[in-house]
C-alpha cells in the first residue's frame, strides 16, 4: 500500500525523498529509516529550484584527488576535498540532470539518487570516465588529477636505507584532454568544462588551459587566495566560456558557484 501511495504520489510531481537503508525498529533491516539530513537536504534544494533546464540530460562530474602509490601503504595526493565537485552535482540534480560522479577518496555525505562511482587513482579515473563518457551530455572535470604517478610501484612496504631516495614518476592521462579530443573525432554534441587552479598569471595561464584543452568553457580559481580554493567551503573564480566571454565571481560558498557556473555555462 505505502509503495502504490508512493508511485500515484510521484505521478502528480510530488517530490520523495527516499528513505536510508538500515535496521528497522521491526527488527528487519531494509530502506525505511529517516533520510539522513544531506539528503533532505538535498531534496529541498530539488524542491526549491524552479530552473529544471538539465531535465533529460546526463551530466557526469569527476571530483577529488587521486592516489598514486608507492608501496601498499604509501601514495601521493593532494588536498581537493571533492565539494566544489559535490555542490556541481547537486545543483546539477537540483536542475533536473541524471548525475554520474566519478569521485577519488574523500570524506563527503554521499547523495541519494545520484550514480556514484568511487575510484582511487588517476588510471581508474579515466577508465570509470571512458565508460561513461559517451552517454553524457556535459563533463565538468572538478577533480585534482595527480600529473604523474610513481613509475614502479612495489608489492611490498618499501624498506628504509642510508642514501637518497629517487622515485621515478611517470605523466598519467589527462583525462580532461582525452575527453574533448573524444568528442571532436566522435562529431558528438557534449560540452566539456575543465577547472584551472593557478598559483601565478592566473587568467593567462587559465585561458591558456581553456584553449589547450579544447574546452567549452573553463572555471579558473587561485591556488594561493586566502579565504577559499582547494579544501576549502569558499572559492573565488573566474568563468570563462569558449567564446572568451568572462565573469569573476567575488569570493562566496562553493554551493552558490555552482549555481553561477550552470547560469554562465549552459
Ligand atoms: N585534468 C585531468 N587529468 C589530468 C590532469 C588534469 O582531467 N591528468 C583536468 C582537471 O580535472 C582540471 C583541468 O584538467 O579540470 C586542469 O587541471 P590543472 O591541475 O589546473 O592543470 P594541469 O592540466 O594539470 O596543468 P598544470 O598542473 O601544469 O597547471
Amino acid at each position: 500500500i505505502v509503495q502504490d501511495n508512493i508511485s500515484y504520489l510521484k505521478k502528480r510531481d510530488f517530490i520523495i525523498c527516499p528513505p536510508d537503508y538500515g535496521t528497522l525498529a521491526c527488527g528487519y533491516s531494509g530502506f525505511g529509516r529517516l533520510a539522513p539530513f544531506n539528503n533532505l537536504e538535498q531534496y529541498l534544494r530539488y524542491a526549491l529550484q524552479s530552473k529544471k533546464d538539465l531535465k533529460g540530460k546526463n551530466v557526469l562530474i569527476t571530483l577529488g584527488p587521486t592516489r598514486e602509490y608507492l608501496d601498499p601503504v604509501r601514495y601521493i595526493s593532494n588536498f581537493s576535498s571533492g565539494n566544489m565537485g559535490l555542490q556541481l552535482a547537486l545543483e546539477a540534480f537540483s536542475r533536473g540532470a541524471k548525475v554520474t560522479v566519478i569521485s577519488g577518496p574523500v570524506d563527503l555525505p554521499i547523495p541519494s539518487d545520484i550514480n556514484w562511482i568511487n575510484i582511487e587513482t588517476a588510471g581508474e579515473m579515466s577508465e570509470e570516465v571512458e565508460n561513461h563518457f559517451d552517454n553524457c551530455d556535459y563533463f565538468f572535470s572538478a577533480a585534482a588529477v595527480a600529473d604523474y604517478r610513481p613509475a614502479d610501484v612495489s608489492d611490498h612496504k618499501m624498506k628504509k636505507k642510508e642514501e637518497h631516495l629517487s622515485i621515478l614518476l611517470e605523466p598519467t592521462v589527462d583525462i580532461l584532454k582525452q575527453c574533448s579530443y573524444n568528442k571532436k573525432i566522435k562529431k558528438k554534441n557534449q560540452k566539456v568544462f575543465g577547472f584551472a587552479l593557478e598559483s601565478n598569471d592566473i587568467l593567462e595561464n587559465g585561458l591558456a588551459k581553456l584553449d589547450k584543452k579544447n574546452l567549452d568553457g573553463i572555471v579558473i580559481n587561485s591556488a594561493i587566495q586566502k579565504n577559499g580554493g582547494m579544501g576549502s567551503d569558499r572559492n573565488a573564480v573566474i568563468l570563462v566560456n569558449k567564446a572568451g566571454k568572462q565573469k569573476e565571481i567575488k569570493n562566496k560558498p562553493k554551493e552558490m558557484i555552482s549555481r553561477d557556473i550552470f547560469d554562465f555555462f549552459i
